[in-house]
């Protein structure tokens, strides 16, 4: 008995080293060794890719998140998918409002930027407002210079920006704090990095170092 479970052990070792050792090596660029071996132990077991888990997470085949929107930037302009044509797209869907989280990833954002130095002229940062009615684009264009200049903010009716949220799977709700005077967005935090046809190539959960970010962006730009 005591055999076998030294062997079951041993065996049990064996197959997590294995798939780490398999992690390692067709981890993607920028992924962090713990996301890929995730992923390995998910389709080891038979599981689909565990939804947007992780710091750089690719996202399995099948799953096509972004897409086509239309929205008007803080300058007034209209902007589409097309504006990522050659380029990489980072969108971050947020709301100036925002007390904490919004400006904590758009900061991190503007780091990423920072580390790519010239590279980062190939990179369209973008938040798009999951709260068009207070989010003109004068308040916006406040708001974004404040993270850095490239930011570009996009707002527009409720629809469109339902359908943008839609195409990247945002969830985003109203809610009234006790005590708070105005109302809050509650929304979900990911920055998506997506290629020149508008498509998400990888996204990032919060507080995902810049570090990641820029390499996940070097390793994308690579397959330009
Ligand atoms: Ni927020």
């Amino acid at each position: 008995m005591l055999k076998l479970i030294r062997i079951f052990a041993f065996l049990l070792i064996a197959i997590l080293g294995g798939l780490w050792g398999l992690a390692w090596y067709v981890r993607a660029p920028g992924e962090a060794m713990g996301d890929a071996f995730l992923r390995q132990l998910a389709q080891f077991g038979g599981a689909d890719m565990p939804a947007p888990s992780a710091g750089g997470v690719q996202l399995p085949q099948g799953i096509a998140l972004g897409g086509a929107f239309s929205l008007q930037d803080h300058t007034g302009q209209r902007v589409t998918e097309r504006a990522f044509a050659g380029k990489l797209g980072l969108i971050y869907f947020g709301f100036t409002y925002c007390p904490d989280v919004c400006p904590t990833e758009l900061g991190l954002m503007a780091s990423a930027l920072d580390l790519l130095g010239p590279d980062s002229a190939r990179v369209l940062p973008m938040l798009i407002t999951i709260d068009p009615a207070r989010d003109t684009p004068e308040a916006l264009a406040d708001y974004v210079s404040r993270f850095h200049p490239a930011l570009i903010g996009l707002t527009g009716t409720d629809e469109e920006i339902a359908a943008a949220a839609r195409a990247f799977r945002v969830y985003y709700r109203k809610v009234h704090p006790p005590g708070a005077s105005d109302y809050l967005m509650d929304h979900s935090s990911f920055i998506y990095l997506v290629g020149p046809d508008g498509k998400v190539r990888q996204l990032f959960r919060p507080n995902t170092p810049p570090e990641t970010i820029a390499a996940a962006i070097k390793g994308q730009m690579r397959q330009l």
